[in-house]
Formats: C-alpha cells, structure tokens, sequence
C-alpha cells in the first residue's frame, strides 16, 4: 500500500519530546524522516530513564519510530557542508532547539531559504517570536503553567496542577505537523515553501479555550453554574480549579466503585446528560426523580448535585468498574472505567486497533509504543522500531553521492 506522504523527506532536527511526537507522526503517513544527530551522543532522550542498562530508553525509542538516524556534528565545516546538501534535496525541516540556536550554527531561515526555497522550515519553541518571554528555554510543565493548564487543574484547596497528558509537548508537536501538511499543500499552490512556527504555550492555550470562554463567563455575571464552587462556594475574579467536574454543560463527576479502598482506579467518570436524566433515574432505580421538583431539571439538580453523586456512589458500592459501565452503557449514559497505564497496554480493543503497539528492536528485543491515533480507510500505518543512533549514516551519505573514502574523511573529521 503506498503512503501518502510516500517522496517527502525530512530532516528531523528535533530532540527530547515536541519535535520528535511531530516527525513521528509524519513518518508514520510515509514521509522518509532523517534524524540529524550529535555523532557520539544522540538526542539525549536516548540515555534518559533508561530501564535497560546501555540500550535506548523507552523515552527515545517511543517518540522515534519509522525514522533513520544519522550522525552529523553541524558544527563542523564538513557536517555544515553535509547539511546543506541535505537541504537542497529536502522538502521539510523540523527543529526544536532553544530559541536561536539554528542561527548560531548559521542555519538562519534566510540561509536555508536561499538554499532551498521550496524548504518548509518548521519550529518549536516554549513562546512565541516577539513574546516577552521568547529567549526561554521551556520544557512541559513550564508550557502548561504558562499556557493556563496548571492554574486551571487539580481541586480548589490544592495547588495549580499539571496533567500527566504532554499538553506542552506531544501537542504542540501534533499542531506542527498540521502546520507542515498545511504548508505543503501551499507550497503545491505557489512553488515556495515557508517558516511555520508553533509555540508550546500557544499550544497549551488552545487546548485551554475553554477556560478563557469561562473567564469571560466569569467577568460577566459572577459565578460558573457547573462549578463544583456553585452555588455553595465563593468565586474570586479569576476561573477556579474545578476539580473533576465536566468542562461543559454536563455536570459530571470521578465516582468510586467496589474496591476503590485498595485500588486507587476503582472509579468510573459518570456524566449527567441533561436529556439523559430519565434513563439515568431508571438505571439507579430512582424512578420518583423523574418528576421531582427538586430533581427534573439541570438547574433544580445543580444545588444538591454533590447528594446525587453520593447517591450514585452508593448504587455503584457493589459493582465493579467495568460492570457499572455494563449496565449504565445499556442506558446510552456518557460514562467510562477509570484505566490505569496497565489496564491500557493490555487492552485488546487498543491492540486490535494498533492504537497500542508490540514493535521490534535490535537492542530492546520488543516494546510497547502508541501507534497511529489517526485511522485511515486507505492506510494502515506500519510502526517500527526506531534506530539506533547513526545505524543509517552510510546509507543516507551514500543517497547524497558521498563516495565511501569521501565518508571516510568525515569520520576522521569527527564530522559524523
Ligand atoms: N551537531 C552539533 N551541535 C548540535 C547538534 C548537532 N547535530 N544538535 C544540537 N546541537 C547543539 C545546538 O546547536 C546547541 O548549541 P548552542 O547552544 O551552542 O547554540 C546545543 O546543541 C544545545 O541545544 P539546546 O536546544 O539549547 O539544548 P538544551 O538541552 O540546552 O535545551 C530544550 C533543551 C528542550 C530546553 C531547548 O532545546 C528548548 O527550549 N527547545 C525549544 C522548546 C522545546 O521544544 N521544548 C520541549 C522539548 S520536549
């Protein structure tokens, strides 16, 4: 089956998380990804939290799937010399180095786009060109304090929290790759190619949307309806860390199931969709809250809808997670188990789907990953191991026209 993105190549001047999530993704649709990187040493996710002692990492090796790597020290003549032939035969450029670090190993967007105009130069960075704070170096948790994620998360007598889900990273790195593809197809229209650009906080903010609609909300009249602060609680002038409660109109809440005293995932997330709540009512043997005053609309629920969770709780203390979601799907309720990172990797559903993965690799034998969460009907994306540092050096050079003494010299240039 060929692959969409089958004829584009890619250097992949990314590291760590963000920019590697990015061309993972590109190379899974088929595009030829070239990992340019430190001869030695590699992108340093390679040696972080190693599990197995002198292999990659699981952090590298699950963010560098479906690439090649080669070793190029840029900062030599020969390895700029090399780069630059890479450029004019390449059609994308991705890179996530700290803000103006391309420029000072003379890579500036007005070079590369001298040498290559169809070049789409693509970047990451933690703030956006022009923003006060542009200079920064910015992992994760920086972004999603500063993209509001982390003063908008956790519960309101705690403090701002960050998710575990790499809003800052992975994210921005999947925006990038819209910008690419957008970029690409410009360049299909004009002949030229451009610089996109995406900041992880901008990337954070706009998963946060929500929470500047409630901000605004909140300047208006005073107080949020679906708030667990509401009605009993006070609301200062900035949106509050809401806890679990549903980030739209459905109230919501995490609910403990049978167990939950010695598993700390015996939960499920039960929703209260309002035109649900005669279903909902029937499933809890409730029916006399159909027509109760005090129960049948959303607003009459909202001032006791802490009782009512309690009261779900108590009809779901003898069930199991999964049995509770049996029962309650029957009623079409938005509802899901709580899964731990276990229940996930062994999921059936999720291997059959290849949203979770077995892939192999030389020196890990085989590991779990995340493929593809993107479903094609004409495309079925093959994930594979990620290589190891330089295993295609020779291979790409070659595709360059390097002779094999011409290689030579470079390695004992240092250059490779
Ligand atoms: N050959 C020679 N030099 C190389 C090289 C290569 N193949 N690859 C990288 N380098 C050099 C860079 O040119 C840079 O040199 P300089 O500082 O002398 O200009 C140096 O390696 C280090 O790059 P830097 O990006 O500063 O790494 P860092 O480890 O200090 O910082 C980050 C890491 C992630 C904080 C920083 O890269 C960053 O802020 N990136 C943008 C935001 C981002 O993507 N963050 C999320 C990461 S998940």
């Amino acid at each position: 089956m060929s692959k969409p993105l089958e004829g584009i190549k890619i250097i992949d001047f990314t590291h760590v998380q963000a920019g590697p999530a990015c061309t993972q993704l590109l190379a899974w649709f088929g595009a030829d990804v070239i990992k340019v990187e430190r001869p030695g040493s590699g992108d340093v996710t390679r040696t972080q939290l190693r599990d197995i002692p002198d292999a990659d990492a699981l952090y590298f090796t699950m963010l560098n799937s479906n690439k090649r790597s080669l070793t190029l020290d840029t900062k030599t003549q020969e390895g700029k010399e090399v780069l630059e032939k890479l450029v004019r035969e390449s059609d994308v450029l991705v890179e996530n180095f700290a803000p103006g670090a391309l420029d000072r190993m003379g890579f500036t967007w007005e070079r590369l786009n001298e040498l290559n105009p169809k070049l789409i130069v693509a970047s990451v960075k933690g703030f956006s060109d022009g923003h006060h704070y542009e200079d920064l170096k910015v992992y994760e948790n920086v972004a999603q304090c500063a993209g509001g994620a982390a003063s908008t998360t956790g519960f309101w007598d705690g403090p701002p929290t960050v998710s575990a889900a790499a809003l800052g990273d992975s994210n921005t790195g999947m925006h990038l790759a819209i910008g690419i593809l957008t970029a690409l197809i410009g360049r299909g229209q004009t002949g030229r190619g451009q610089k996109v650009a995406v900041s992880m906080q901008d990337s954070v903010i706009n998963l946060c949307r929500v929470k500047l609609r409630d901000q605004q909300r909140l300047d208006r009249v005073g107080y949020l309806e679906e708030y667990p602060q509401y009605p009993h609680g006070e609301f200062s002038d900035v949106v509050p860390r809401g806890g679990n409660a549903g980030g739209g109109g459905q109230p919501g809440w995490v609910l403990k199931c049978k167990g939950w005293e010695n598993d700390p995932n015996a939960y499920i997330y039960f929703t209260i969709q309002g035109h649900a709540w005669e279903p909902i009512c029937r499933a809890l043997g409730k029916p006399e809250w159909i027509s109760d005053p005090n129960y049948a609309t959303a607003q009459a629920r909202q001032p006791h809808i802490f009782d009512i969770f309690k009261t779900i709780e108590e009809w779901l203390a003898d069930k199991t997670k999964y049995e509770a979601v049996d029962i309650l799907r029957k009623f079409d309720i938005p509802c899901a188990p709580v899964l731990s990172m276990k229940e996930i990797a062994d999921d059936p559903s999720l291997r059959a789907s290849g949203t979770i993965v077995e892939v192999p690799h030389k020196e890990r034998g085989s590991y779990l990953t995340v493929g593809s969460p993107i479903k094609f009907s004409g495309l079925k994306p093959e994930i594979t191991g990620s290589p190891l540092l330089g295993e295609h050096t020779e291979e790409i050079l070659a595709e360059l026209g390097y002779s094999k003494d011409q290689i030579g010299k470079l390695h004992s240039a240092k250059a490779i």
